[in-house]
């Protein structure tokens, strides 16, 4: 018996067929395409969603697959019809800033401790809800459409769901409905009151269920026959139980396209004092489990930003030797706001920069300053999280394409003072999409099982010298300067 996840990222779609050990036995990816209309604007065609996972699963799929998990980029939202199936526009991606000002009118109208309470999230451009609101304003007659019910609405996984079982499945997960910002993640239940401030008719909505779970069987004329897609989660927390966090202070740091490190903070939903946010970790049975996240926009995507605007290099892998090449002290900073900072800072109205610019600075400088920013980011996501009421970490589980690179994980380890380790295959998002499905349909009992799993990873040690207090002052500095400027 084996099977199949599909890992829905922003920039490309994996699948991947794990064995009983959970042994990936095959893997298939496509890429994603990006589309910019304006500065601050990501949008990406649905029709490419749809094709790199139906592709990607097709290559892999074999007559032993008793199941399919999905993970999916989270927040990026769809709108789609009922009848046809057509979606009405492309994609809204979680990184497109295009709500900003009305993030900022609720925010000034004193709403941001009802939604917290409620939502755990912040006021904030990146959650679905106002980017849903947006395409409700904009498209000719989808809000009076919606109310009769002639619309759907979804993050990308219950858009795959509903293409996947021929349009007769229009559901969710609790981890991706968490982060819509209109979902109660207290009461469970999509929220009257945020379906009000938001303005989003409830007929609209997806049905939520927990993440292991029957969410419906593929139509035969998609894939050949009816196989169940018996788990879903937002990519993130599908990482987290990848990792196997499944006690209170276990935490995990993804290195995608973006960087989300999430903390499985038990069965309370405690806020952050720090803007940091509290999330669905996972319900799984009965065992449950909040997670405390920092969520940084840009990681992955600065080195692709390096290769595929600036020319720079040549390839992700080159970023490992070029970063080693250049001395500690060289005073390059890159400030990766791109779309704006994430946590701890959350301003969207800051933009990228490069300081500490000299006659001798060369590629290498600007390539080691990208990749230390992201590690700088991640420590100071760790050091919010430590002034936290929650249970501290004894290591970080790194994951996600940015972690193989070594000189990435050791810079990480130096820099936070806390060991890091890496499991010796970083699909950790797919993998914790093809535990739901294999709970769910019984190839494994439990969570117990799961961590019982043999599990290869290596560590990284912080080194005693390193100049961690000195480095993290300056990116700190550096940073306040950008944050002045953005004003
Ligand atoms: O919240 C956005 C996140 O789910 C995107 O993940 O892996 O595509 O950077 P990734």
């Amino acid at each position: 018996m084996s099977i199949v996840a599909i890992d829905q990222g922003t920039t490309s779609t994996r699948a991947i067929r794990f064995d009983a050990a959970a042994a990936i036995e095959a893997s298939a990816s496509r890429d994603l395409p990006q589309h910019y209309p304006r500065p601050g604007w990501v949008e990406q065609d649905p029709e490419h969603i749809w094709q790199g996972a139906l592709a990607t699963l097709r290559d892999v799929l074999t007559h032993d697959v008793a199941a399919i998990g999905i993970a999916n980029q989270r927040e990026t939202i769809l709108l789609w019809d009922r009848a046809t199936g057509k979606t009405l526009h492309n994609a809204i991606v979680w990184q497109d800033r295009r709500t900003a000002d009305r993030c900022a009118a609720l925010l000034a109208e004193g709403m941001e401790p009802m939604v917290r309470a409620r939502t755990g999230l912040l006021l904030d451009p990146y959650f679905s809800a106002t980017k849903l609101g947006w395409l409700l304003d904009t498209i000719p007659d989808a809000r009076a459409r919606a109310e009769r019910g002639e619309l759907a609405a979804g993050t990308v996984d219950s858009f795959l769901l509903w293409r996947l079982t021929g349009g007769r499945i229009h559901a969710t997960d609790l981890t991706n409905a968490s982060r819509t910002l209109l979902y109660n993640i207290v009461t469970e239940q999509w929220d009257d009151d945020l379906l009000r401030l938001f303005a989003i008719p409830r007929a609209l909505l997806p049905d939520v269920h927990a993440n292991a779970h029957i969410f419906g069987t593929t139509d035969p004329a998609i894939v050949g026959r009816a196989i169940p897609i018996a788990g879903m989660a937002g990519d993130q927390q599908a990482a987290l139980i990848g990792q196997r966090c499944f006690a209170p202070g276990q935490i995990k740091s993804t290195y995608g396209t973006g960087c989300f490190l999430l903390s499985n903070i038990g069965t309370m939903p405690t806020l952050s004092d720090k803007r940091l946010l509290t999330t669905i970790g996972y319900r799984i049975g009965q065992e449950r489990a909040y997670a405390m996240e920092g969520s940084i926009f840009i990681a992955g995507a600065a080195i692709k930003w390096l290769r595929d605007t600036m020319g720079i290099i040549d390839s992700a892998e080159d970023s490992a030797h070029l970063a080693a090449s250049v001395p500690a002290d060289h005073g390059v900073h890159l400030i990766p706001a791109f779309v704006g900072l994430g946590a701890p800072r959350w301003r969207t109205d800051v933009r990228a920069s490069i300081t500490g610019l000299t006659l001798d600075t060369g590629p290498a400088h600007i390539v080691r300053a990208a990749l230390e920013a992201v590690a700088f980011q991640t420590c100071d996501l760790v050091e919010a999280m430590a002034g936290e009421d929650i249970a501290p970490p004894a290591m970080l589980r790194i994951d996600g394409g940015m972690a193989t690179n070594d000189w990435f994980a050791q810079f990480l380890a130096d820099m936070m003072g806390l060991p890091v380790e890496r499991p010796a295959s970083h699909e950790s998002t797919a993998l914790g999409a093809a535990f739901l499905a294999g709970i769910t349909v019984g190839l494994w009992p439990d969570l117990a099982a799961l961590d019982q799993l043999s599990r290869e990873t290596r560590s990284f040690t912080p080194a005693a010298d390193a100049d961690r207090a000195v480095s993290l002052r300056r990116w700190r500095k550096v940073v306040q300067q950008a944050l002045a400027a953005g004003v």
